[in-house]
């Protein structure tokens, strides 16, 4: 149990006992020091409501808490209670459990998170960096938490763009091999295909014809069709394994699985009245929706072709992860361009009652990637940058610097840091951004080891480490009470109490940069803690007490950096 429940019950029991009905304590962590650690700042809302002085009220709320020396507490301002809590509670607190530790869940939730969710028909890109990392971090917090997240790659599989590759996958090679070869490099091969499609109308016209044919289930296209997709989802695999993502190939749930859910999607919605023809096409007009000139905005179901959008495709998959996956909550990790195309995905499947208004559904959105001078991240000639130059890039500058600061690491030893530094660096800076605005892709930023980045907490994480070598230490008598007496000691051991607190208020909205400045804010009071206070020339119960203390520092760090899915290790 965190601190900020245990002062909520007991304030809570308090103001019960003070008379006040129904009562809600609204326990927060300070945030200047002379407020104490936290603070209790709902007497005043439940003043008001009894027409009551609040300071009075206060009063009474105090003389209600059992006597204990937990906390001392002051009354401040219009009828805040300040608590301060000692030093032995604290000490107390953190020698009885270890705050990393994975909590129970007796109630678990299935989340549908999804994420990453590529479209084939290109390789990945800059533009999937967000989408992948923030997703998982959503997965692995809900999963460290006791939830059952429930991991949706919606990739795009299926429609118009797939004429053209696989037009001229037929054209350019005749057989397996041949198809494989051509494939190889997936970058040079889409670029061919979409440039003879805009140069060539007889070609276009072929690729048109290949969309219906493959449409209509023809087995020869079907299984070209296979073969490119495999070649992709291969490729997406590489990406996800350098990035460190948990995602797997049993992930995906691409569009085209959607494909016989279409027709009774129609029909259903035909039923239920909600389809309107429009210029052809088969629409749903709500009136939250409207256009320019208050004209009601159309959420296209069928193309006038008999064609299925975008939006057919995720209703569809709305209504799978209600029916077959259970969920009780869709999360949406999307980019905001796509937000009027997500409200209006779930807009309609509730009026349609596909889903019960006790799903959960919602879009975390996420801004642009931008180059350091503000501008979009596209290569010299106005192309995407490929998500794998990116990843390469950064393992060989993290190469590089470590070439600088470590020079007696073995070969092998280098090469595996780099890639925990260089791919954690990248992911750091993007979740401790703010998810909703843009960011700036800045290499000398994120590859610093000051300041709030994957390296200096990696390095926080191996000096600990380090230290316990030094010390030679392996196993530490976890009977040995921790004693926090210096004001560093008693800091850092409140903050590490502080973690699940911290996982708490990300997932109000799941702001990465939440447990990103939980995880500074540890290792700055570690870094000041391990300046002023000695640990291997102290006495033996001291030595334990302190080393217990960095101990806990440690696998908080590394559990923390994990549900961010960066590595750690040992020595850097
Ligand atoms: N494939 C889409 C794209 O590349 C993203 C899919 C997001 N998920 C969804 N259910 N629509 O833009």
């Amino acid at each position: 149990m965190d601190i900020k429940h245990l002062l909520t019950q007991t304030f809570h029991q308090a103001m019960l006992a003070a008379g006040i009905d129904d009562p809600n304590p609204v326990i927060r962590q300070s945030q200047r020091p002379e407020f104490g650690h936290y603070q209790a700042n709902g007497v005043m809302g439940a003043a008001k409501r009894m027409q009551t002085n609040p300071r009075a009220l206060a009063d009474l709320i105090v003389k209600h808490l059992p006597a204990q020396d937990h906390y001392t507490l002051e009354i401040a301002g219009p009828g805040f209670i300040n608590i301060t809590l000692t030093p032995a509670f604290v000490s107390q607190l953190i020698s009885n459990g270890d705050p990393a530790e994975k909590p129970d869940n007796t109630a678990p939730r299935r989340v549908v998170v999804d994420y990453s969710s590529p479209n084939l028909a290109k390789e990945m890109h800059i533009g999937h960096l967000r989408s992948t990392v923030i997703g998982d971090t959503v997965v692995r917090v809900l999963e460290h938490t006791g939830q059952t997240a429930i991991r949706a790659n919606h990739v795009g599989d299926w429609g118009a763009q797939f004429g053209s590759l696989l037009a001229y996958l037929d054209e350019s090679a005749n057989n397996e091999t041949a198809q494989t070869a051509e494939l190889a490099d997936l970058e040079k091969f889409y670029q061919s295909a979409s440039k003879k499609f805009k140069n060539d109308t007889a070609f276009a016209e072929k690729a048109r014809g290949y969309v219906v044919r493959l449409q209509s289930g023809d087995p020869a296209l079907k299984k070209l069709w296979e073969i490119f997709i495999q070649t992709s989802m291969d490729h997406g695999q590489k990406v996800y394994d350098k990035l460190n993502i948990t995602l797997t190939q049993q992930d995906a749930m691409p569009e085209s699985r959607y494909n016989n859910d279409l027709m009774p999607l129609v029909s259903d919605l035909t039923e239920n009245g909600l389809l309107e023809e429009s210029e052809g096409a088969l629409c749903v007009f709500l009136d939250e929706f409207k256009g320019k000139n208050d004209r009601p905005l159309p959420a296209m179901v069928q193309k006038s072709d008999g064609g299925f959008p975008y939006l057919a495709t995720d209703l569809a998959a709305l209504r799978y992860r209600h029916n077959e996956l259970k969920a009780d909550e869709v999360l949406y990790v999307v980019g905001a361009s796509q937000q009027l195309h997500l409200r209006q995905v779930i807009a309609v499947a509730r009026a349609a009652e596909f889903i019960p208004e006790t799903l959960i559904t919602k879009h975390l959105a996420f801004g642009l990637v931008l180059k350091a001078d503000g501008t979009p991240f596209k290569t010299r000639d106005g192309a995407d940058v490929k998500l794998i130059d990116v990843l390469n890039e950064a393992i060989d500058r993290a190469t590089d610097l470590l070439q600088q600061r470590s020079q007696d690491l073995s070969p092998d030893e280098h090469e595996a840091i780099a890639k925990v530094i260089g791919i954690g660096a990248i992911k750091y800076a993007e979740l401790q951004k703010n998810r909703t605005t843009d960011y700036m892709f800045d290499w000398a930023t994120m590859l610093s080891f000051e300041g709030n980045t994957a390296p200096y907490l990696q390095y926080a994480y191996t000096r600990i480490r380090s230290l316990f070598r030094r010390a030679g230490i392996e196993h530490l008598d976890p009977t040995t009470p921790i004693v926090l007496t210096a004001p560093q000691e008693l800091a850092l051991g409140l903050k590490t109490l502080q973690f699940n607190e911290a996982i708490a208020n990300y997932l109000e909205d799941y702001q990465a940069n939440i447990l990103c400045n939980y995880l500074y804010e540890l290792a700055g009071l570690f870094m000041s803690f391990y300046e002023h206070c000695p640990i291997l020339t102290e006495t033996e119960t001291r030595q334990t007490s302190r080393l217990r203390l960095c101990d806990i520092t440690a696998r908080t760090l590394r559990t923390g950096l994990d549900l961010l899915g960066i590595d750690t290790v040992e020595r850097m």
